[in-house]
């Protein structure tokens, strides 16, 4: 991929939106109450740009905004309130910011927020929670709000996505939705899949709306950032103590994000994937085109059927 790379592995947030005036943008950031998500919406928010914390938890929301105002006292940012898991949720809150005068358009959209599920659990509308969250929630907030991002002038889509996504050979669409057995491998299977989804969702996005002037691209943040993210498990717990001295900070784990959201060529980041601030190397399954395609279709078909599971 062609570009200039200035940044890499150890840049910040703030090293990567250093000089940049962001003023006059307006962002949306998933799961921005805390971890990578709460960094990228500081960071963006310190640059000038008006930022909506869109979080699940509205005390842990307000707590997020109070910690952003103190650091920066002009920040514009406000919350809306999001659950994922949840297709009325998702779309009330696009509904919400839809209906809003001062929001003429969408700039930037991070779909940040995760989370892995250890135990096997469904959602009312009967997903595996894991995908729910990661993919079909951010699929239907994008779909949601499509027509406000294609109002602004050079709308971004951030997936976060995982070096996790390159585990699961192939998508498997026939067990995406609800096929999981209890316990840890399993539970990382779904993750994989669920990550895997957001690379190649991504790379439809581009391919569908790019001639629109839509530039949409997937980000993995960092191998154990030291977030919240897997505290329900012993293993992950585990694993991300052993790796916290070579790990990054989530200051540094939403560098790649930003520097995604913000870069001045699009065209450098349109369709792609990126790690470290700069492109990387996906999966052959998260390449490819036809997989992509396939998937915007599976899941517009079930979020058209409120989210059901067939
Ligand atoms: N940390 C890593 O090493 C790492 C590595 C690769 C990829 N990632 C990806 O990076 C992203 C951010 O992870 P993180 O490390 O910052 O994890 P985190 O600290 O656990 O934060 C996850 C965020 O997602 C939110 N969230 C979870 N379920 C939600 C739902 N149903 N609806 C709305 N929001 C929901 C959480 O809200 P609550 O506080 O309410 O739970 C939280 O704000 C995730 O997509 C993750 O897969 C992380």
């Amino acid at each position: 991929m062609k570009g200039h790379w200035t940044f890499n592995r150890n840049s910040t947030a703030d090293q990567v939106l250093e000089g940049k005036d962001l003023t006059g943008k307006i962002a949306l950031v998933t799961g921005a109450n805390g971890g990578i998500g709460f960094e990228t919406a500081r960071a963006l928010a310190a640059a000038g740009a008006q930022v909506i914390l869109a979080c699940r938890n509205p005390e842990l929301g307000e707590q997020a905004l109070s910690r952003i105002r103190l650091a920066h006292p002009h920040a514009k940012v406000e919350l809306a309130l999001l659950d994922l898991a949840s297709p009325a949720s998702v779309r009330a809150c696009a509904h919400g910011i839809r209906e809003r005068e001062d929001i003429p358009q969408l700039d930037i959209l991070i779909c940040n927020a995760g989370s892995m599920s250890m135990q096997y659990l469904l959602t009312e509308e009967g997903i595996e929670r894991t995908v729910a969250v990661c993919h079909l929630g951010h699929f239907l907030l994008c779909r949601e709000l499509l027509d406000t991002l294609l109002l602004a002038p050079a709308p971004r889509v951030v997936v976060v996505s995982s070096e996790s996504h390159k585990y699961p050979f192939k998508l498997d669409f026939d067990n995406l939705l609800v096929s999981r057995k209890q316990g840890a491998v399993t539970a990382f299977n779904a993750y994989g899949q669920a990550k895997l989804c957001n690379a190649l969702m991504a790379l439809e996005l581009q391919q569908r709306y790019g001639a629109k002037g839509l530039t949409a691209c997937a980000v993995h943040p960092g191998a154990l950032v030291t977030t919240g993210f897997g505290n329900g498990s012993w293993l992950t717990q585990l694993a991300f103590k052993v790796a916290s001295p070579f790990t990054k900070t989530p200051n540094q784990g939403a560098a790649t994000s930003v520097m995604c959201a913000t870069h001045d060529n699009s065209e450098d980041i349109a369709g792609g994937y990126f790690s470290h601030c700069r492109p990387a190397r996906r999966s052959k399954e998260a390449a490819n085109p036809a997989v992509a395609k396939r998937l915007w279709d599976f899941s517009e078909q079930h979020v058209q059927q409120g989210g059901a599971a067939s």
